[in-house]
């Protein structure tokens, strides 16, 4: 007899990713460019690589305590107090998990009851809701438009807030948008967390990608905030380590202990060696992510200006992360479509933005963090296939 297989009602809203469908279509087409992707095409500094092969010889591929090797603790501590003055103790507010996704994951698992809203945005990483609905929330999004440079506005953060609001999620520097909040608007968002008495999940996985002197300013450095804050950080996008899968969470005692059962039943431990490749990654020279971030800013200029010249886009610049999000309503198709055609057409893979919500419709996510000669390619293709929509 067949068994009668039904995953459980959680996963009733649960869909694959927009992100993967296309990505999956880029392996498919090997003469693509693939700009679909939210991963740096650099290898990690060579320092962080010395540091893993070291402990591999040294034999260093035994379990790691549940919370993460302790000199990694330590040095993320540290970090988190010389770049933002935050105290973190390294045994019981520090956990070391599977990039920054398993914290999000961990987060809403420990702090969401059934039922109980979660506020995300619209646009955004789509990681977010199906892990709300999993872990049997309820996801409110507010909106991100693109007249406000996709900053969320108070009112409407405000106005969604409801007695089962219990969480938020927030997500600066942005993907899909690259946004970067001020200190001023971190603050308004601050401050309703703490008149409504919310939890915050600050995925801030971008910390170190900003541009033209904008400064990233941390959500638990705020009044109010590091009791109520979980800040969600990963080794995947400064150091290009997205496959080594290390990521972090910071909050305190009681907002970790939770995070930290789930994950010792869940994975028992992150990857020994890729943590060890993350500690030297940290203590070593840090010429590597400036020199990263330079050649981002190089190809978000070339992005940028490239795609304003095309007829039919419009594109603001982005101040952080590694994506533009132009807008292609003028086009009058939907992003789907307009995706599907750029596949197919200019052979260029990019992401429609209604995969990232119904806000992001009308809107392409492109990922500029593929090399310069790539993306003047994929531009150049772009610009003669869309010449056929006019
Ligand atoms: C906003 C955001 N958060 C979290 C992640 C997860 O990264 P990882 O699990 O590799 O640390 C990503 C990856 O794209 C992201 O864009």
């Amino acid at each position: 007899m067949t068994p009668k297989i039904k995953p459980t009602e959680r996963f009733k809203n649960v869909k694959p990713s927009g992100i993967r469908r296309f990505f999956s279509l880029a392996q498919k087409t090997p003469e693509s460019i693939n700009l679909s992707v939210g991963e740096p095409d650099f290898t990690p500094p060579k320092h962080a690589l010395k540091g893993g092969l070291q402990a591999a010889k040294e034999g260093k591929t035994h379990y790691a305590p549940t919370n993460g090797i302790q000199e990694l603790r330590e040095a993320l501590a540290q970090k988190a107090y010389r770049e933002y003055g935050l105290s973190y103790d390294p045994d019981s507010e520090i956990l070391i998990t599977v990039g920054g996704t398993e914290a999000v994951f961990l987060a809403l698992f420990s702090l969401v009851n059934p039922g109980e809203e979660v506020l995300i945005s619209d646009p955004g990483f789509v990681c977010y809701e199906p892990g709300v609905f999993l872990a049997g929330g309820v996801p409110v999004r507010f909106p991100l438009f693109e007249k406000n440079e996709f900053r969320p506005s108070v009112d409407d953060v405000m106005s969604l807030i409801t007695e089962k609001s219990r969480v938020m999620i927030l997500n600066f520097p942005n993907n899909p948008t690259g946004a970067v909040l001020s200190y001023d608007e971190m603050a308004s968002l601050a401050k309703i967390a703490v008149e409504r008495d919310m939890i915050v999940i600050s995925d801030e996985v971008y910390e170190k990608i900003v541009y033209d002197g904008v400064k990233h300013y941390c959500l638990a450095t705020f009044p109010g905030m590091r009791e109520r804050t979980l800040v969600v950080n990963s080794f995947s996008k400064t150091y290009a380590m997205t496959g080594l899968r290390v990521g972090y969470v910071y909050g305190p005692k009681e907002l970790i202990s939770p995070l930290w059962l789930a994950h010792q039943y869940a994975v028992a431990c992150v990857d020994t060696l890729a943590q060890r490749i993350a500690l030297a990654a940290l203590k070593g020279p840090q010429d590597f992510v400036e020199n990263m971030v330079q050649e981002f800013d190089r190809r978000r200029r070339l992005v940028y200006k490239r795609l304003n010249e095309i007829e039919g886009f419009r594109c603001l610049l982005p101040k952080g992360a590694f994506y533009v999000f132009p807008s292609i309503k003028d086009f009058g198709m939907s992003s789907e479509h307009f995706v599907e055609f750029l596949a197919k057409e200019a052979k260029v893979i990019t992401v429609p933005g209604s995969a990232f919500g119904n806000y992001g419709e009308g809107y392409i996510r492109i990922s500029y963090a593929a090399a310069y000669k790539k993306l003047e390619e994929a531009l150049n293709r772009i610009e003669k296939a869309v010449k056929k929509l006019h």
